[in-house]
C-alpha cells in the first residue's frame, strides 16, 4: 500500500459486513444510507469499533477455526518472527497469534483510529501489547520497516474494488515480507461454479441473518467487483510477487489461502 497504498485506500468504497446501525432486513442499507455510499472512516468509526466484538460474537466459531489453522500455517516460522497484521481491526487475529507465538513481534496497521484504539486496549488487557506496534494509517504512512516473516490480511482486500489496486495492495505486502515470508489472506469469494455459488449464498444469507450481520443481496455482491471467484483472488495474489497460493480454509463465502513471497 506504500506509494501504491494510495490506490488501495482510495479504492475502499463498501464496508458491507462491518457497518453498524439500523440495518434494513431486506438489503444493504444502514441508517437509511446504502452501504456503498457510507464513508469508509465512518463505517469503521467509534460506534462501530465499540460494538464490533459484540456483533461478531455469534460467528465466533468460524473465526476461531480460521485462527487455529493460521497458527498451523505459521507453525514452522522462527521463534522470534515478525508479523505484519494489515487491517487489524479490533485485533482478533493479532491477539490470538500474539498469544500463540509469545516470542514474536507484531506491527498492526489499520486506517481506522477507532478500530485500532480498541485493538490496542484489547492487546493490553491480554498482556501482549508490549510486543505490538500500532500504526494508524496505511502502507503509505507506515514507511520503512524491518522485513516481516509473516503477514495477515483478513477481510480487508474485498474493500478494494479495482483489480489492479488489489494487486498493488498485495504487492505492498510482498515488499514488506522477506523472501519466503508467508502471507495469509482471507476474504469473501463466490462459489467455484455458478450453481454452487447460488446454493452457498443461500446458506451464507441465512447465517448472516442469524448472526445479525448486514446482508448483501446476491445481485449486489455480484455487482461488487471485489467479490471474485476464489481462483481469481489467488491469481491476483500470485501476480503480486507470491508463489501459487494454497487455499487452506473455507467457511461458506469466506475463503483463506496462504502464499510464500517469491525470491531468495
Ligand atoms: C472487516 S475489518 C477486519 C478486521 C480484522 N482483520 C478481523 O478479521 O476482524 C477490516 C479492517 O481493515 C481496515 N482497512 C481497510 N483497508 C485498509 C487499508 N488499506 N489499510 C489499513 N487498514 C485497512 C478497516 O479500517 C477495518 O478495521
Amino acid at each position: 500500500m506504500a506509494g501504491c497504498l494510495v490506490v488501495a485506500t482510495n479504492s475502499l468504497r463498501g464496508m458491507e459486513n462491518c457497518s453498524v446501525g439500523l440495518i434494513s432486513p431486506k438489503a444493504d442499507i444502514i441508517n437509511g444510507v446504502p452501504m456503498e455510499s457510507q464513508n469508509p472512516p465512518a463505517a469503521f468509526g467509534k460506534d462501530m469499533a465499540a460494538s464490533h466484538d459484540q456483533r461478531v460474537a455469534k460467528p465466533a466459531p468460524m473465526r476461531e477455526a480460521l485462527h487455529l489453522f493460521i497458527r498451523m500455517v505459521f507453525g514452522a516460522l522462527p521463534d522470534n518472527a515478525r508479523m505484519l497484521c494489515v487491517g487489524a481491526g479490533t485485533g482478533p487475529e493479532l491477539i490470538y497469534l500474539a498469544q500463540a507465538f509469545p516470542g514474536w513481534q507484531y506491527v498492526a496497521v489499520d486506517r481506522s483510529g477507532a478500530m485500532l484504539d480498541v485493538c490496542r486496549n484489547r492487546a493490553r488487557e491480554n498482556g501482549v501489547a508490549e510486543r505490538c506496534t500500532f500504526h494508524e494509517g496505511t502502507f503509505e504512512t507506515l514507511g520503512e520497516v524491518e522485513p516481516f516473516d509473516a503477514a495477515t490480511s483478513l477481510l480487508v482486500s474485498r474493500f478494494i474494488f479495482d483489480t489492479d489496486a488489489r494487486r498493488e495492495f498485495y504487492a505492498q505486502i510482498a515488499q514488506r515480507l522477506r523472501p519466503g515470508g508467508i502471507l495469509v489472506s482471507a476474504d469473501l469469494a463466490t462459489g467455484a461454479s455458478a450453481p454452487q455459488y447460488k446454493s452457498l449464498y443461500e446458506v451464507w444469507e441465512r447465517t448472516m441473518r442469524y448472526t445479525g450481520m448486514p446482508v448483501l443481496s446476491i445481485d449486489r455482491i455480484g455487482d461488487k467487483k471485489s467479490v471474485l471467484a476464489p481462483q481469481a483472488v489467488r491469481t491476483i495474489i500470485a501476480s503480486a510477487g507470491f508463489e501459487e497460493p494454497v487455499q487452506f480454509f473455507q467457511a461458506l463465502l469466506i475463503h483463506a489461502c496462504y502464499a510464500k513471497r517469491l525470491g531468495v
